[in-house]
């Protein structure tokens, strides 16, 4: 089967977040199903420098006003089709918005543009290419949605996977007359969206199959208080909907032959741990001693639940816990962060950036991950520190609810447990889960049982792969 993906990131070409893991792994795990995968992407100068040979496969005067061509090359190991735009995507700074985080003005045309280019790939082929099915990402793909609803692709299978609902692509109506859309796709069961365009919304509508990244936030995102808006529309086509949990790349994040580790370990020789863990003491200036190292990976935003975190900063010192933080995101929050550092000398480090590498690293040499979203799809982070013996300490919503067993009594019992859950959008019970960590750190063989545990569990792709190459092979008899 023949798949063509449409997303606005990939790993390791331009990634902001998980998006861009899961798109960067997708085509190398459904390959072991027999889909062949090629993902059109927008042409940010980071891919296109990187593109070497490419061959131009379809050019236009015009989409949605401006000039474009896309083109096709093979790069990092990806079958890439890239919608080179310079007056689209030829710009300094983010890759959503400008420097300032500011998003730019034009988004909609940018992204819609991707969409459109998508439906005009499946319906004419890419130099006698022609794919089964269209997979479209987030808000960014999910006009490809409508697009092909609307045009002559209309009768292959899409499907739309949701990674996160809080992006929605909301725009004005003024901006209806540029996609080049049909007078009767403006309607509620088409692209309107409370009187403007709803990108995300119209491929919810228009897709055939939706997907989330955990069985979990499929629940939740149909009940009013987890789906912003459009849980509506979820429960009413939740025949449609399938939780399919997001795996890991395990070549990638491998503890027994990570090039970005100081000294490779494996869940019977966690003593190889040591040497990433000096290393974090060190870029982050904390004390070199026993005490419980926390580490956090994350956008610092109010779904990560970073503002709670803030909060009990004092509180975790006095635990005799300590705490290294890369991350960036809101201003506010990185100066809260910095702050603390600052208060809490040898005991609190913050790096405000965004590095790789180090977070390898952190995996590695710390302790646990402290992840307290308010919601949370499928999250990564806990999946990589499951496997790198990082043990998740994780607010009990979407996919870290999925993922992470709790060290509940029964659980410790039984042997199964692989970290620790809290309530969700509560600073207490954070930091009472935070004790609660403390505590279990000091029962050596226990900690180790647990670690043991989660480096045990299997996320890597396969399981999920076929759930994805399953739904594909449904949907494509379904259109005969
Ligand atoms: P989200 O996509 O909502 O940000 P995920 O947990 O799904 O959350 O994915 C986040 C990804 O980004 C992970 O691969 C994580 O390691 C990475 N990441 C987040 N912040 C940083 C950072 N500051 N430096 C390096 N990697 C980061
Ligand atoms: C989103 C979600 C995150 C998920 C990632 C990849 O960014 O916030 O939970 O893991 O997408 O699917």
């Amino acid at each position: 089967m023949k798949c063509l993906a449409v997303a606005s990131e990939i790993y390791p070409l331009v990634k902001t977040g998980g998006l861009a893991d899961v798109v960067g792994a997708l085509p190398a795990a459904l390959a072991g199903e027999d889909v062949v995968v090629r993902t059109l992407v927008p042409g940010y100068p980071a891919i296109i420098a990187r593109l070497g040979e490419a061959r131009e496969v379809a050019r236009y005067d015009a989409l949605l006003g401006v000039p474009a061509t896309v083109l096709a090359a093979h790069v990092a190991g990806h079958d890439l089709l890239v919608l080179d735009s310079p007056a689209l995507f030829a710009r300094e700074g983010g890759i959503y918005g400008d420097a300032a985080g500011k998003d730019w003005p034009d988004n909609w045309r940018r992204f819609a543009a991707l969409g459109k280019v998508a439906a005009d790939l499946a319906a004419a082929g890419v130099e006698g290419w022609r794919s089964d099915i269209v997979h479209a990402h987030d808000w960014q793909g999910a006009m490809a949605m409508a697009y092909m609803r609307f045009g002559p692709a209309a009768h292959l299978p899409r499907v739309l996977t949701i990674h996160n609902l809080a992006f929605q692509g909301r725009f004005g109506a003024e901006i209806f007359g540029w996609l080049g859309l049909p007078p009767e796709s403006w309607a509620m069961d088409g692209i309107e969206y409370y009187g403007g365009v709803g990108f995300l919304k119209a491929g919810l509508i228009s897709a055939d199959a939706i997907t989330t990244v955990s069985p979990t936030y499929a629940e939740e995102i149909r009940r009013p208080d987890d789906g912003m808006g459009l849980d509506g529309l979820l429960d009413g086509r939740a025949d449609r909907l399938h939780g399919i949990l997001n795996g890991i790349d395990t070549d990638l994040w491998n503890p027994e032959a990570d090039p970005m580790l100081p000294a490779p370990f494996a869940a019977r020789r966690l003593g190889g741990r040591m040497a990433s863990r000096r290393a974090v003491e060190q870029a982050f200036g904390l004390k070199r001693d026993r005490a419980p190292l926390f580490i956090v990976i994350s956008r610092l935003t109010w779904q990560k639940g970073m503002d709670l975190l803030v909060e009990e900063m004092d509180g975790m010192v006095a635990m005799g816990a300590k705490l290294a933080l890369l991350g960036s995101g809101d201003a506010e929050l990185e100066a809260a962060f910095l702050e603390a550092a600052d208060k809490h000398r040898g005991r609190v480090g913050a790096h405000i950036g965004y590095d790789e590498p180090l977070s390898h690293m952190m995996q590695a040499g710390g302790d646990a991950i402290l992840i307290p979203s308010r919601f949370e799809p499928c999250g990564l982070t806990q999946l990589y520190g499951l496997r790198y013996g990082c043990v998740p300490v994780v607010a009990r919503v979407g996919g870290l609810a999925d993922t992470v067993i709790d060290a509940n009594e029964a659980a410790v019992a039984a042997g199964v447990a692989t970290g620790l859950h809290f309530a969700p959008d509560d600073a207490g019970a954070l930091r009472r889960a935070m004790a609660r960590a403390v505590a279990l750190h000091g029962d050596r063989p226990g900690w180790i049982t647990m670690q043991r545990n989660g480096m045990k569990a299997d996320f890597s792709w396969g399981r999920s792969a076929a759930r994805y190459a399953a739904l594909f092979a449904d949907l494509v008899k379904a259109a005969g």
